[in-house]
């Protein structure tokens, strides 16, 4: 008779348990983006001059003569939320290794969330011998948006199935998918080159991007147009075509928030980057990016295969097309 293997006799991770780690894993790397760029535009990094204690024989903030407390919390905070986030990716990874069946989709993208983590310490002790130098600080931050991405197409692998994926909309409109996160990824380099020669460094002996910054604002601008270009477009296509309500609305609120985020990057230019707004606009980056994966995964469907008790959360009426989902509403 055969015998159980080890694993078998590990509890099978629920499928809802699944669904919130790899939500819970979204709003980790949100986060983490977001503190980081809280660290860097107060100078906070070394509020804790230590590691892993943030003052000598201290694991919290203590009073000390040369450091401000607020400083010291900041970076203690960000402390605090890189433990979270290595903590949320390993549980994926093990959410995902002990899902019944196993399904191997859902385990490579659980497993590139602790590489990823682990690449982005490597980047982040690279950018902290470099003295925070833009080249190394911008790696940092598009790596953080790619594993922004990852997470959001991790959510969408713990609901869906891992039957062969079925296209939602035909290929031309995969491919203007396609080319707006092409230019989604150019607008977002070009947001890091503003920050690389802009007064956010972390630290005022940092060396800055010698380029004008009102030169690169009116590129990075000038990216937005294109990007909400080919928004319209795929706008335009989605409807043409009929795609599906559920990715009619991942399309409205992809196109919300890019309104949202650009209202506030003109907003926060024309202030002079105050402190706040930057990290809000890092906040929008990250938003935009998890809007923009959640389309992407919306251009194809990957029903539960039948010996699955994976159950799915989409439902017929989400799966009708856009043009017969909208006919019903008042
Ligand atoms: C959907 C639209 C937009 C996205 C996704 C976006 C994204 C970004 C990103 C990723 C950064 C770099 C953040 C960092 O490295 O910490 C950035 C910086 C910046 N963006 Fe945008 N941006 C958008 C629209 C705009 C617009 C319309 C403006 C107006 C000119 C603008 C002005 C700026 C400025 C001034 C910075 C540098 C802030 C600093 O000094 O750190 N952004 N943006």
């Amino acid at each position: 008779m055969a015998r159980p293997s080890s694993t078998s006799r590990i509890p099978a991770t629920p499928h809802p348990v699944m669904i919130a780690l790899a939500i819970a894993n979204v709003v980790a790397q949100i986060g983490i983006a977001v503190t980081g760029s809280v660290v860097r535009v107060t100078g906070s990094g070394l509020g804790c001059p230590t590691w892993p204690n943030c003052n000598p024989g201290s694991l919290i903030p203590v009073a000390h003569p040369e450091l401000q407390p607020l400083h010291q919390w900041i970076e203690f905070g960000n402390r605090l939320l890189g433990v979270v986030v290595v903590v949320v990716a390993i549980a994926c990874l093990l959410g995902a290794l002990t899902t019944r069946p196993r399904r191997r989709r859902l385990t490579v993208l659980a497993a590139l969330m602790p590489a990823g983590v682990l690449a982005q310490g490597v980047i982040g002790g690279i950018t902290v011998l470099a003295g925070l130098s833009w080249w190394s600080v911008m790696p940092h931050f598009l790596a953080s948006m790619v594993l922004v991405w990852l997470s959001v197409l991790l959510v969408s692998a713990a609901r869906e199935g891992d039957a062969p994926a079925t296209p939602a909309v035909p290929g031309a409109v995969r491919g203007l998918v396609a080319v707006s996160t092409a230019v989604l990824a150019a607008l977002l380099i070009a947001g890091t080159l503003v920050t690389a020669a802009g007064p956010h460094a972390g630290d005022a002996a940092t060396p800055r991007l010698d380029v004008a910054v009102p030169g690169l604002a009116s590129l990075h601008a000038d990216v937005l147009f294109l990007y909400l270009g080919t928004l319209v477009g795929l706008g335009f296509a989605l409807r043409a075509v009929g795609a599906p309500a559920t990715l009619g609305r991942r399309f409205g609120v992809l196109v919300a928030v890019v309104l949202a985020q650009g209202a506030l990057g003109g907003i926060q230019y024309a202030l002079g980057v105050p402190e706040l707004l930057v990290s809000l606009h890092v906040l929008g980056a990250g938003l935009v990016t998890a809007a923009a994966s959640s389309v992407w995964s919306g251009t194809t469907t990957r029903p539960v295969p039948a010996t699955s008790t994976t159950p799915t959360t989409t439902t017929d009426a989400d799966q009708r097309p856009l043009a017969d989902a909208t006919a019903d509403r008042p």
